[in-house]
């Protein structure tokens, strides 16, 4: 499904991502940790072509991003097949909950208004928002925009979802909600790659965790290797060896 092979990236002459490796297989849930810096957002930002990478290839679903970074057929084409959840949300400000989730509906896909209707209602029941579908987004505690970013990256039903940070902000009860939504689609075939710092939804969600430090993956494993001893852990962690 996605395959990362030897990338490097930079930004201004300063390495962020340096021979970065791996793969994640159809079905999976793919937790990516790491320190803050480490290249994390930047990893998701390859997947759906924003970036290219300098060295190296990205292949997701059978297409290289790299070669086609300047073919918006194909990249279109790949993006409608992926949901995104932006870290900081990334809603439209002006527009209310409701239509900044059928916004990628609106924009991809040919739906008659009451089957948008019906798939927008079902997605802000998912994550409890069912009641403030007229708000715009500067109503909105940063929970919920995180909720309605959530909302907006499954309505399409894309095969495979990008997670930056999904429980980040949220307290406990919504974070262990949303946990169990990720779980839930895995369980229905969807690919995620969920990008967190939290533990807690790791440990809930995760078929493979990787550490990124220093530009690659130090280390990677099941749900086992967060109570392992790997240097990278620890560091990971804040309980270094
Ligand atoms: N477009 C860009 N231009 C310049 N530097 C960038 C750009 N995007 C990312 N960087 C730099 O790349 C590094 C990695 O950033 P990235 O956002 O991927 O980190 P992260 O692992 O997601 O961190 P966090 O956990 O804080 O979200 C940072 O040093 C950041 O400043
Ligand atoms: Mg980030």
């Amino acid at each position: 499904m996605i395959e990362f092979k030897d990338v490097f990236q930079s930004f201004g002459g300063r390495p962020v991502l340096r021979g970065l490796s791996f793969n994640v297989k159809d079905g999976e849930c793919f937790v990516l940790m790491g320190p803050s810096g480490s290249g994390k957002s930047t990893t998701l930002l390859h997947i759906v072509g924003v970036y290219k990478a300098r060295r190296g290839e990205v292949v997701v679903q059978g297409v290289d991003v790299g070669k086609n970074i300047d073919n918006p057929d194909v990249l279109v084409g790949l993006r409608r097949k992926i949901g995104l959840v932006f870290q900081g949300g990334a809603l439209v400000n002006w527009l209310n909950v409701y239509d900044n989730v059928a916004l990628p509906l609106r924009e991809a896909l040919e739906l008659e208004e009451n089957e948008i209707e019906s798939r927008v209602n079902d997605a802000l029941e998912k994550v409890l928002l069912s009641n403030d579908s007229e708000k715009l987004p500067s109503e909105l505690s940063g929970g919920m925009r995180k909720r309605v970013a959530l909302a907006r990256a499954l309505v399409t039903r894309p095969p495979l979802i990008l997670y930056d940070e999904p429980t980040a902000g949220l307290d406990p009860a919504m974070s262990a909600q949303i946990a169990r939504l990720i779980v839930d689609f895995s369980q229905h075939g969807v690919t995620s790659v969920v990008v967190t710092h939290d533990v807690d939804c790791a440990r809930r969600v995760a078929s493979r965790i990787a550490i990124l430090s220093k530009g690659k993956i130090q280390v990677e494993g099941d749900k086992s290797l967060l109570d392992g001893n790997h240097p990278s852990v620890l560091e990971f962690l804040g309980h270094p060896a």
